[in-house]
């Protein structure tokens, strides 16, 4: 089973910088969770809201900004430090060579963000991290795009509620992964997913409690705001 740091390591640095990427690797996580959108401009950001409200000192959205007026906010606010918002070509400069599980979860609820499902794969191509890295999203004709158009490329159905046989649904999708809130993960569901090739990856699991009951459903993937709880 491995552990992936929610957001870099959101618990203990502010989400989605660099600052809590490193903490991340500096804990000895197996892999990162991080969330992508589009600046106005077209460069493939690192941010979860679609705003910038709550993890930056701006007001607005994400997709409004150019790339240099976003690199102007403070995404460290909320722990009183100097942050920027990362692009994904500098995380991926960060992470290149290391040996990490990378889960680009890319949010297009929203928003449709055209062209992002392309440059997130040409970037994940351009760093040789494609084999290690799985594309999910909660948007799933996002995920039947990347399925369609780049096949062999892992993707994972993201969902949080209690679905009839989503291992049949991730099947005839042909995604390699489901991806559900951990509230849902139950050995059923890992032993049947499993039974048909498909992963079983969870979040946000920051408790030993809900630790425990993932670990005995027997999930492939734990994505933790605090991984340093669990990485022994
Ligand atoms: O990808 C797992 C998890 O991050 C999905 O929920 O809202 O934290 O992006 P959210
Ligand atoms: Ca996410």
């Amino acid at each position: 089973m491995k552990i992936l740091g929610h957001r870099g390591a959101a618990g203990t640095a502010p989400e989605n910088t660099l600052f809590s990427f490193a903490k991340g690797l500096a804990y000895g996580v197996d892999g990162f969770e991080f969330d992508v959108q589009l600046s106005r401009d077209g460069a493939v950001v690192i941010c979860h809201d679609e705003r910038v409200d709550r993890t930056s000192d701006g007001v607005g959205w994400v997709k409004d900004f150019t790339l240099k007026e976003l690199k102007a906010l403070n995404f460290g606010v909320r722990f009183g430090i100097q942050a920027e918002l990362p692009t994904f070509e500098e995380l991926l400069e960060l992470l290149k060579g290391k040996p990490l599980l990378l889960n680009v979860e890319i949010k297009t609820g929203l928003f449709d963000y055209p062209g992002i499902v392309d440059k997130v794969i040409q970037l994940l191509s351009t760093y040789q991290v494609l084999p290690q890295s799985i594309v999910s999203s909660f948007e799933h004709k996002t995920v039947v795009e990347v399925i369609q158009h780049f096949p062999g490329v892992q993707t994972g159905l993201l969902y949080a509620s209690g679905l009839i046989n989503p291992w049949d649904y991730a099947q005839r999708l042909g995604a390699n992964h489901l991806h559900p809130h951990f509230a849902f993960v139950t050995p059923d569901l890992v032993r049947q997913s499993h039974a048909q090739g498909i992963g079983v990856n969870t979040w946000t699991v920051d408790e030993p409690w809900a630790m425990e009951r993932v670990v005995q459903a027997g999930v492939d993937v734990v994505i933790s705001n605090f991984p340093e709880r669990f990485i022994r």
